[in-house]
């Protein structure tokens, strides 16, 4: 399986916790910023259904393509190349989220107030972003140095607070395992090491759950 379907194997649990604690239904309006290849897209268009709607935004026109062929029965996903950074939609929405994207961006605080900017008073931001440098191999931290901001999920909470946002909850989650599995398997393609019968914990994503105020 290739490093997106894992990662999507692997991070499943945070992703469903974070949408229970949303209360997230039908007929929501969501984006999901940084979509990729759209598992969270995917996921959001199954439970807004059609009366949803889910905008799929990344800045790399090539993961359109690969978003238009996974949500090909969802007709509620619309797939559109823009980068977080000028984040503009037709509408308000009722949900904004992200996941493994604020680790890559030049400024996370400016999608972060994008985001937030482009929901409706009320609405919702949610943000899962990691802190890599927590993951443990064989109890040995590592470290996800390719990214520009490897460590943001520890500063969450504050840029949610800094984007005018009211945090409902905040917490981490992380997938860990020894031997042959599905988290051995996501470290590999991740970054090149095999753990063997070494413990892995992966790096602890933070959820941030947090709102736009009424007023
Ligand atoms: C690690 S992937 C995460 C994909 C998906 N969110 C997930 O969790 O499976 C990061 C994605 O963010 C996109 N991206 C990076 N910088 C971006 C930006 N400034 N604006 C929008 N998308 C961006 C990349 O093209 C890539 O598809």
């Amino acid at each position: 399986m290739e490093l997106r379907g894992l990662r999507d194997d692997v991070y499943r649990r945070p992703l469903g916790t974070a949408l229970d604690r949303l209360g997230i239904g039908p007929g929501w309006t969501c984006v999901d910023v940084g979509a990729g290849g759209g598992d969270v897209t995917i996921a959001l268009a199954e439970i807004v259904g059609r009366d949803g709607r889910v905008y799929a935004v990344d800045s790399d026109p090539t993961t359109r393509d690969e978003v238009a062929e996974a949500a090909a029965t969802h007709s509620q996903v619309l797939a559109i190349t823009q980068a977080g950074e000028d984040l503009r939609l037709p509408e308000a929405v009722d949900l904004a989220f992200c996941r493994f994207l604020l680790l890559h961006v030049v400024d996370p605080s400016v999608v972060m107030a994008r985001m937030a900017a482009a929901v409706r008073a009320g609405g919702w931001v949610v943000a899962q972003e990691p802190i890599t440098s927590a993951g443990r191999i064989g109890g040995e931290p590592f470290s996800m140095p390719s990214a520009r901001h490897p460590d943001i999920g520890a500063v969450l909470p504050a840029l949610a607070r800094d984007a005018g946002l009211v945090t409902v909850d905040a917490w981490a989650e992380a997938p860990a395992g020894a031997g042959p599995g599905p988290v051995a398997d996501y470290l590999k393609a991740l970054t090149d090491v095999d753990p063997g019968d070494d413990p892995v914990v992966l790096p602890p994503l933070v959820t941030v759950v947090a709102r736009v105020p009424t007023a």
